[in-house]
Order: C-alpha cells, then structure tokens, then sequence
C-alpha cells in the first residue's frame, strides 16, 4: 500500500520505517530541512537502537522517500499519519496542538481524491472530532476520514513496539472506512494475533492518555511507597519484588528512585488534568496532582541527600552525574530527572560534572554550564560524591574498587535502584539511595 507519514521526529521516523519493513511504500514529509536532509541520507537524528538500519535499507531499497512537500504527499497516496509532535504548552499544562493543526490546514486543501487520515500522536480527547469538521470544511469536493490510531512506544524498543505491538488501537466513526485500511496496513501484524480494538474516535483518544496515566501512577505509588521505607527504615525494592508477584499487581514499572520524566509521561499527565477540566470531569484525575507532585519530590529530595552526604552543603563539592539520558537506551534528555538533579545542584555551588553514553550533545545544548567528562571515569575524578541518574548497564558494570581510586570521598548515591550494594559497600563505599 501507499502512505504518507506527516512529521519524522522519534514517532513519525519510527513508524514510516516500520511501515516500510512491513512492505509498504512510504512517503515520509519532515518540515525542519536539516532533519529531512539526515533522514534522505539514511541517518536518524536521535539514538535508538535498531532503527538506523531499518532506515538506510528502506531509503536504499527506495520504499520509503522522504519530503518536505505537502502538496507531494497528497498526489502521493490516500492514507496519512499525523505523528507530529504534541508537546505541553509553555506556562501552561494543556498539550499544544499547533502541529496537528498545522498538518490538517496544509493538507487538506491539497487533496483530490478521498483520503483517510489516521492520527498518531497523543492527543486531548476530543480532538479527533474537531479535526473531522474542520476537514470537512478545508476539503475541496472530496471525502476526508480522520480516525485515531495511538502509538504506544516505549523510547529504546521503537522499533520492537511498532513492529510487534501488544495491541492496535482504532477509534473511527461510523461508517468509515479506516478498520479495513489498518487491517490490510497492519495485515502481518494482525497475523501473529495481535488485538485490534476498534472503537469511537474519543475512546481510542483516552486509550492512549489512559494507558500514560496509568504507568505514571504506578511510578509514583511505589515512589510514595519508597517515601514511608526512608521514615519506617524499610526497603522498597523488596517490597515491589514481593507485591510484584500478584499478578493483579505485576512487577513491571515498579522501580523506585527518581520517576519518570521524558517527551511522554509527565506532559501527558498534565494535558489530561487540563483537559479533564475543561470538560468539567477535574475531580475524577484530582490524584494526577499527586502522582505529578510525587514524581517531582523524587527530584528535590535527591538534591537534599546529596547535600545530605556532603555534610549539608555543596558549596564547592565536585559531583559526578552518572546518566542524563530520561532513561537508558535512550539519548532523549526531554524533561530528564538527572538533568534536573544535576541543574539544582550546581545552582547551590557545587562543580557538577555530567556523563552520559549517548545523551551528551543533547544535555549540552539544554544545560551548557554544566562540565561534561567523556567517560564515567574521567567525570568521577575528585568527586566528592557519585550520583548514578540513570540506569545505564555501563554503569551496572564499573569496577568499585577502580573507580574508589579515582574519587575524593567513596560516597555513592543509586539514584536508580540499579547498583549491587554489597559490591559497592564492600569496595569501601558509602552506599546510599
Ligand atoms: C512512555 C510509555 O511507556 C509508552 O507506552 C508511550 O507510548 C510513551 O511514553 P517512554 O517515554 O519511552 O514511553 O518511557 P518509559 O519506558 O515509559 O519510561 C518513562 C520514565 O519512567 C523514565 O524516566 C523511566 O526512568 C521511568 N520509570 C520507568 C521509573 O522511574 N520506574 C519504572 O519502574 C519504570
């Protein structure tokens, strides 16, 4: 089949490769010239593994072309993507939809036959229906179906996610004729037996801010969990091993430390809040509050116990930051808890020098104060204390009784939950989470 995928940023690149694995002929269109000329190449702007392979063998194959033309994509075919991004606005916790807007007005006016658009991106509830009407009025003589198809991809497994889905989502309104589309787009897919739910167009909208919602709260309540263990002196990860093996419980998303931050999670979180308010239903996520301000206080109270082993005050200590990545297998550094951590400390007067194994450029373009070490070893040099932000298995591995060499004070802090303690403390270390 034929298919355009508007906007090729960490979704939209994933998802027109994939579709090209999947033996369709893809047209991806990216308006940032740089990133089009990269992904033309065959390069991938950000880090994730497997996918720039996938890439450069469907540019070389030549299944999937990439453009900066709208006016290209709408001769091109007659099934779209929208997988522009949808970030929180500034100053405010609603989602900004100017790009899916933007991708709407550019495209419809453009088309001559009758086409199906099917969005990507995590949008507000409602939106979809929006985007329909206004469709229906850009639309010149012809028929113009949008329906909602979420993407549920985890950072780090794009690529598994897109190709192997735990299940396929499709809101569309009665009628149309999107379920027979995704059936033969995502027909080897569907194959192996994976779920097609097809619902209405706002009930797939909630599917996907749901589903964040709810991997966000699980964080979070462990976190909480985490709160009491440090007043009651228990240890949270034995409790999540244990209630972990309910399987109403699951141990999955489970991992105490310092929560979760990147593209997805916590603006999702709050474009929910807004928009449950909006409707008039804010009572019912009042608790995102809480999972949002748990989720922050992970961050705070990292500063304090690093101020904590300092002898309460980091006026001119040397910290190392292991990790600035969001989370491991990942260069994304959006909303990053290390980066946040490693910001906080420095304003309070300490020398804070960062290492990352993949998110180096990124976090020097959003925190270029902060010294950068090429290793893990050269960023512990003379370090007062060694925070570990993400758990990256590099960092898994490093030699305790090497790296006690390199510092000033053996004081470890395991941000993540991630290092072996007794390893740690049996190299002379002062391990702390
Ligand atoms: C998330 C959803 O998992 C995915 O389904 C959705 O499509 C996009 O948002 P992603 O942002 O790639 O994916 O990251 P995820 O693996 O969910 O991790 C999010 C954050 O939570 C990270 O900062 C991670 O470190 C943190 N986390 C995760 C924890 O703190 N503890 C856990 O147990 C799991």
């Amino acid at each position: 089949m034929r298919m355009v995928v508007l906007g090729l940023g960490y979704l939209g690149a994933t998802h027109a490769a994939c579709m090209a694995e999947l033996g369709h002929d893809v047209l991806g269109v990216e308006i940032v010239p740089e990133k089009r000329a990269q992904l033309a190449a065959g390069e991938v702007p950000f880090y994730e593994p497997g996918l720039p392979e996938l890439l450069k063998r469907h540019i070389d194959s030549g299944r999937l072309t990439v453009s900066g033309s709208y006016a290209e994509a709408a001769d091109f075919a007659d099934i779209f993507f929208i997988a522009v991004g949808t970030p929180q606005k500034k100053g405010e916790y609603s989602a900004d939809l100017q790009y899916v807007d933007a991708a709407i007005e550019e495209l419809v006016p453009l088309l001559t036959r009758d086409a199906i658009i099917l969005g990507k991106s995590t949008v507000p509830v409602g939106t979809a229906q929006r985007l329909s009407e206004r469709a229906d009025e850009l639309a010149k003589d012809v028929d113009v179906e949008i329906a909602w198809n979420p993407e549920f991809l985890r950072e780090g497994f794009a690529v598994q996610d897109t190709l192997h889905p735990d299940r396929l989502v499709l809101g569309m309104f009665a009628g149309g004729a999107s379920e027979t589309a995704c059936r033969e787009i995502y027909g080897p897919i569907l194959d192996e037996g994976t779920p097609l739910i097809v619902t209405d167009p706002p009930t797939a909208e909630l599917v996907k801010t749901s589903a964040n919602a709810f991997l966000a709260t699980k964080i979070s309540f462990i976190n909480a969990i985490a709160e009491v263990c440090d007043a009651a002196g228990a240890d949270v990860k034995s409790i999540a091993d244990a209630i972990g093996f309910d399987a109403r419980i699951g141990r999955k998303f489970l991992n105490a430390g310092l929560g979760f931050g990147g593209g997805c999670l916590p603006k999702d979180i709050r474009a929910f809040m807004a928009r449950a308010g909006e409707l008039g239903a804010a009572e019912a996520l009042s608790f995102l509050r809480e999972v949002d301000n748990v989720n922050m206080r992970r961050r705070t109270r990292m500063v304090e116990l690093t101020r904590e082993v300092c002898g309460g005050s980091l006026l001119g200590k040397r910290i190392a930051i292991l990790g600035s990545a969001f989370k491991p297998e990942s260069d994304d550094v959006r909303d990053s808890p290390a980066l946040n951590v490693a910001g906080q400390i420095q304003l309070q007067g300490a020398s804070v020098t960062v290492y990352d194994p993949k998110a180096m450029d990124n976090s020097r373009k959003l925190f270029p104060t902060l010294d950068y070490a090429i290793t893990a070893f050269d960023a512990c040099e003379k370090a007062d204390v060694v925070l570990v932000l993400t758990e990256w298995r590099e960092f898994l591995a490093l030699d305790p009784i090497e790296l006690g060499e390199q510092v000033r004070q053996r004081i470890v802090v395991d941000g993540r939950m991630c290092l072996d303690p007794a390893r740690w403390s049996d190299a002379g270390w002062q391990y702390r989470v």
